[in-house]
């Protein structure tokens, strides 16, 4: 996401600083001015908003780092994103049972030895040399991206969901062997999950629906691939998904399709989510786009990078303390729950020279926009790969790119980017 305008947050008693209120995240954009504050004044800071339960806001690197590394001493089982109380809870289940019985077990919320077990089954398809032999495909999914903006001449388009969701979902939709026209399916399921909170994506506000009614349909057509696969296996990772074992066990239906659908919406919805805001980081400094254009093949690496730290868009994870113990010189408490804010980390005044500067050169670039540990980005290697075919194709196809409209914001403090980035743009032949 694009950097907030500078807030009232340096006038805020540190105590009433909201960090974590989805709205004010698609009003304001991310709250790096009251970070500013926290990681100078308060940087594991004890947090009460109204509305959820209290949490530690961990704000400087080397303390987000030293959490990450150590999940015997903060679990990332249990509640590992924040919600409101009470959170979309699934047919009257409790906000305590929400968190201890989750509608989903996926990497993201396993701890070792299991972690790595579940890990392992899908993690030779992310390996670097795994995505490079996939490059030639998403050069040709990108181009034709392209290549239909230019057949549109001089157009105005929602730059979110015409051209950033399409070339992460084309392939990570390609990488499991799902069939083009179920991409809107897929894109539904990952803007309900990602948009729980945001009005525009949310089901059951009336009270009559599940709200996590998106997840029990994508578990039915994963059923439906994962026996497709097991009586036709094909050279894909559905493939792979439908015929994995667990000591020589079948995989357990709840943990393997929760599985599947982690890679399924995590493998798309931060790349765009990092396009667009990326678009609004190019905007914001068009110098750097001019330099991107200047020398496209030097700078594109460290462009991805820049590009993943200054948008940071996976805001936060949660992980829980599992004893009592101390942590930036805080006394920290069996069972309270430690958020770990990735896009303060990445701006940390210890760590960047110039942080607030956005700079498609910089390295060193020791950003934690993937994290970092244990539960290290599955796909970072595929989504810097996706990141670099995009913008240098962007770099030598779009001749010019303005905004059309006013941009919004996804209401949520677990992902962020832009929503709708309307857009006039005009793409030459290539
Ligand atoms: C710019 C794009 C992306 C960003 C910013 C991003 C960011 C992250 C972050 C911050 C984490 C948590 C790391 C931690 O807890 O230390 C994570 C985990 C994960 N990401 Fe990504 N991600 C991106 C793209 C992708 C893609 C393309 C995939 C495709 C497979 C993917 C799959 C995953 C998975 C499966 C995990 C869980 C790993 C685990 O718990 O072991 N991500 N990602």
């Amino acid at each position: 996401m694009s950097d907030s305008p500078l807030s009232d947050a340096h006038r805020i008693p540190l105590n009433e600083l909201d960090v974590i209120t989805a709205r004010l995240y698609a009003e304001n954009g991310y709250p790096h001015e009251a970070w500013r504050r926290l990681r100078a004044e308060d940087p594991v800071h004890w947090c009460e908003p109204e509305g959820y339960r209290p949490f530690w806001a961990v704000t400087k690197q080397a303390d987000l780092i030293s959490v990450s590394k150590n999940p015997a001493d903060f679990r990332s089982a249990g509640r590992f994103i924040l919600f409101p109380v009470p959170p979309a809870a699934a047919d009257g289940q409790s906000a305590d049972d929400l968190i201890e019985n989750p509608p989903l077990r996926m990497l993201v919320n396993m701890d070792p030895p299991e972690h790595r077990d579940y890990r392992k089954m899908v993690s030779g398809w992310f390996t670097p040399r795994a995505v490079t032999k996939l490059e030639a495909r998403l050069e040709e999914i990108t181009t034709e991206i392209f290549d239909d903006l230019h057949a549109r001449g001089e157009v105005e388009c929602d730059f979110v969901t015409e051209i950033a969701a399409l070339q992460p979902l084309r392939m990570i939709t390609e990488i499991l062997g799902i069939p083009r026209e179920q991409e809107d399916f897929v894109l539904r399921v990952t803007n309900e999950n990602f948009g729980l909170e945001d009005p525009e994506f949310q089901r059951g506000t009336d009270g009559k629906e599940n709200p996590l009614a998106f997840i029990t349909e994508a578990f039915a057509y994963l059923n439906e691939i994962t026996e497709d696969r097991r009586r036709t296996p094909r050279e894909d990772l559905s493939t792979v998904l439908a015929l994995a074992t667990l000591d020589g066990e079948p995989v357990p239906q709840f943990e393997l399709f929760s599985l599947y659908f982690l890679v399924m919406v995590a493998g798309h919805d931060t790349t765009r989510n990092a396009i667009s805001s990326g678009l609004l980081a190019f905007l914001d400094h068009p110098g750097e786009l001019e330099k991107l254009r200047a020398d496209t093949d030097g700078l594109i690496a460290t462009a991805a990078d820049e590009i993943v730290r200054w948008t940071t868009p996976v805001n936060h994870f949660s992980r829980t303390a599992t004893r009592d113990l101390e942590l930036g010189g805080k006394k920290i408490r069996e069972g309270d729950s430690v958020a770990l804010f990735y896009a303060s980390a990445n701006r940390d005044e210890d760590v960047y020279e110039d942080p607030f500067a956005f700079r498609i050169d910089r390295s060193p670039n020791p950003h934690l926009g993937f994290g970092i540990g244990e539960h290290y980005c599955l796909g970072a290697h595929l989504a810097r790969m996706d990141l670099r075919v995009f913008w240098r194709q962007f770099a030598r196809r779009v001749d010019s790119i303005e905004l059309a409209g006013p941009v919004q914001l996804l209401a949520a403090s677990f992902v962020g980017g832009p929503k709708h980035l309307p857009v006039r743009i005009r793409v030459n032949a290539g």
